[in-house]
């Protein structure tokens, strides 16, 4: 069973290659490799001892992705990871967000329809949800207006899915996920911020190994237990894992709607200092940190009602905030150790 996972040498794409191929699936990778490299197929082999096919262009090229389609005529699924994703930069260059992300879908989209491929899981983001009027939050909840073009795109491209599934062959599944941390046990695949990076985790474990000073904590002002803000980290192996059900759950055409939306959460929130703390304590590494004033659209805390995943997927985020912290570490050293050879 093939299955064309885009961005599949990314940091979630590459995690969710190696859970389909751990259930048999054959895969390939389409990347331009904007934000990755080719040789993490290398580590992807290491891992399942099968290298899935890399095919390099960018999917905002209609042709080639009408092109790839007509080549690989027997794809069941797709998984769409590829898009840009930093929101401070989203906020610099919209347009480039705008062409990226929903070019990209739609040349998708086009292409699946003149193929006759009908399953798209899509990557959304809880940003969509914004600051949530009700804690947790589930996928009831309004959708509030984006904070910043990146948080629009993911809007606008369930909007585009769920348009294309009233009129034409196609059906969508949107995984809304909160904030993926971590990697893969092995140490062989993991998150690559390219530059300064903008997300918590691999600020912290940059800092403890030396390449940044000091971690920054945005406030300690907030109408939260400690002051810090709350968020539902999930473990990206078990993010991974959510893919594989819900492509397979398309194929086997238990979808109860044409288009579905799922949380992919714990349902347990986190502040920043107590994450702080879990990594401190797991890895016994003192990480120097100061409080600094507030980024700009933080939202205060956000964290997820599994219920409807865990009932309708029959997942269930099986990772704690140790296991997170601490294989994100492993990952962070075997990335240097690599980098001084
Ligand atoms: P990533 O940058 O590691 O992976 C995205 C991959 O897509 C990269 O390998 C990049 O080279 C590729 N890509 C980008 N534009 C492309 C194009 N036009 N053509 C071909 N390849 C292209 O990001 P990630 O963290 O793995 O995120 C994957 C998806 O999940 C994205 O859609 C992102 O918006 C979404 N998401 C991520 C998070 C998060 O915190 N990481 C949270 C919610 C949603
Ligand atoms: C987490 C907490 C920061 C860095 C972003 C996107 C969201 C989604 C996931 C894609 C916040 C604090 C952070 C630092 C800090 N991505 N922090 N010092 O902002 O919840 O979500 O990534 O869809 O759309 O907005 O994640 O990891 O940046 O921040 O104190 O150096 O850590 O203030 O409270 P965020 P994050």
């Amino acid at each position: 069973m093939k299955i064309l996972v885009t961005g599949g040498t990314g940091y979630i794409g590459s995690h969710t290659v190696v859970e389909l191929q751990n259930k048999g699936f054959e895969v390939v990778i389409v990347d331009n490799l904007s934000n990755s490299s080719a040789d993490i197929v290398d580590n992807i082999e290491k891992i399942t001892g099968v290298r899935p096919l890399l095919e390099v262009f960018d999917l905002t090229d209609f042709d080639k992705t009408m092109d790839f389609f007509t080549r690989h005529n027997d794809i069941k699924g797709v998984i769409h990871f590829a898009a840009y994703k930093a929101v401070g930069e989203s906020v610099e260059k919209p347009l480039m967000y705008y062409r990226n992300n929903l070019v990209s879908l739609m040349n998708i989209l086009e292409s699946m329809i003149a193929n006759k491929v009908e399953n798209l899981v899509f990557s959304s983001s809880c940003t969509v949800y914004g600051q949530p009027d009700e804690l947790p939050v589930s996928e009831k909840a309004p959708i509030k207006k984006a904070e910043s073009p990146y948080g629009n795109t993911k809007q606008i491209s369930e909007e585009i899915i769920q348009d294309s599934v009233k009129a034409y062959d196609v059906k969508g599944i949107a995984l809304r996920y909160f904030n993926p941390i971590g990697a893969h046990e092995s140490a062989l695949i993991g998150e690559l911020p390219l530059g300064v990076p903008n997300n918590l985790v691999p600020f912290i474990t940059q800092t403890a190994i030396g390449i940044r000073d000091q971690l920054k904590v945005f406030g300690d002002d907030y109408p939260t237990p400690d002051g810090t803000p709350i968020r539902d980290y999930i473990h990206v192996v078990d993010l991974a894992k959510a893919h594989v059900i819900a492509v397979n759950r398309m194929i086997e055409g238990k979808m109860k709607k044409d288009f579905e939306v799922f949380n992919l959460g714990t349902g347990k929130g986190y502040s920043v200092l107590e994450v702080i703390n879990a990594f401190e304590k797991t890895t016994g590494q003192k990480l120097n940190y100061k409080i600094v004033e507030r980024r700009p659209g933080d939202v205060i805390e956000v964290w997820a009602d599994p219920t409807f995943s865990n009932q309708e997927l029959g997942w269930k985020a099986e990772k704690g905030i140790d296991e997170m912290v601490l294989s994100a570490w492993n990952w962070e050293k075997a990335l240097r150790s690599k980098n001084k050879d």
